[in-house]
């Protein structure tokens, strides 16, 4: 009898164990389809979230675009040729006559800058004394480059100019420059954008001590 109950307790069990197993069975493999589900979904969605992340970085950095950095270094105009040596309010028309600019472009994109051909112009009360190119040029990404213009100024266009001879006996007079550089910035032949630059300068030079103040601002165009 104790035989019988202990042979049929485990029976019982096992018959009872049998069933559960089945369905424990069943529930782990629905339960182990769901983690799967839940893990892959899971991997899913992590994928997206990275994704999005890598694309809204790539967005703000890479693909962001941005305008070049454009200054003038150094500035030096010499107009001291342009008066004759005995002092006399006389003015020489063969003098040489330059504006040197030192300009650095700053490229701080991720692919490289091609710029055109531009232009350095001098102005003096509104009339153009001077003009000259500035070489298109390529910087390349998050690089700075600089170029040397000389623009030769046209004395007898300087001395047409009807506030000449009031700016000379003051001792000082005022020019202004105006430099325009645009080009292009290509990512992977996808992204393009035209970009334009003006830096205008205003310089005083005193004849005295043949110093000059400069003051440049850029715009974007
Ligand atoms: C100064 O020199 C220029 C050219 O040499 C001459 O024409 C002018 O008369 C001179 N002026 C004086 C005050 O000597
Ligand atoms: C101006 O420059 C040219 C060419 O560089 C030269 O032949 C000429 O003599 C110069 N003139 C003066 C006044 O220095
Ligand atoms: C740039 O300047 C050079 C020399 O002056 C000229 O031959 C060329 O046509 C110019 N290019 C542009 C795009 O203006
Ligand atoms: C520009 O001129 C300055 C002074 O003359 C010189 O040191 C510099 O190397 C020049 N830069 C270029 C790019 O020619
Ligand atoms: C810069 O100078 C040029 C030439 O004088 C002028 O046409 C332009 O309007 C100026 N730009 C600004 C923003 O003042």
């Amino acid at each position: 009898m104790a035989e019988t109950t202990e042979q049929a307790k485990p029976l019982a069990a096992s018959a009872f164990q049998s069933l559960s197993d089945e369905e424990e069975a069943l529930s782990t493999q629905l339960k182990l389809h769901q983690r799967k589900c839940i893990k892959c979904c899971g991997c899913f969605i992590a994928f997206l979230l990275i994704l999005a992340v890598t694309v809204l970085v790539l967005f703000f950095t890479v693909f962001h675009i941005k305008d070049p950095v454009v200054r003038m270094n150094t500035l030096t105009l010499d107009l001291e040729p342009l008066l004759l040596p005995n002092g006399s309010f006389s003015f020489r028309t063969d003098a040489n006559v330059t504006l040197l600019a030192d300009i650095s472009l700053k490229n701080p994109n991720f692919a490289s800058f091609k710029f055109n051909n531009g232009t350095t112009t001098v102005l003096y009360g509104g009339t153009v004394v001077g003009e000259a190119r500035t070489p298109s040029e390529k910087a390349k990404a998050r690089r700075t480059i600089h170029m040397n213009v000389t623009v030769n100024m046209i004395p007898e266009k300087i001395l047409e100019v009807a506030s000449w001879v009031k700016d000379a006996i003051s001792g000082s007079l005022t020019v202004s420059t105006s430099t325009v550089i645009d080009g292009k910035v290509k990512i992977l032949n996808i992204i393009k954008k035209h970009l334009a630059v003006e830096v205008n300068c205003t310089i005083k030079y005193h004849f005295l001590s043949q110093e000059i103040q400069e003051n440049c601002r850029p715009h974007f165009l």
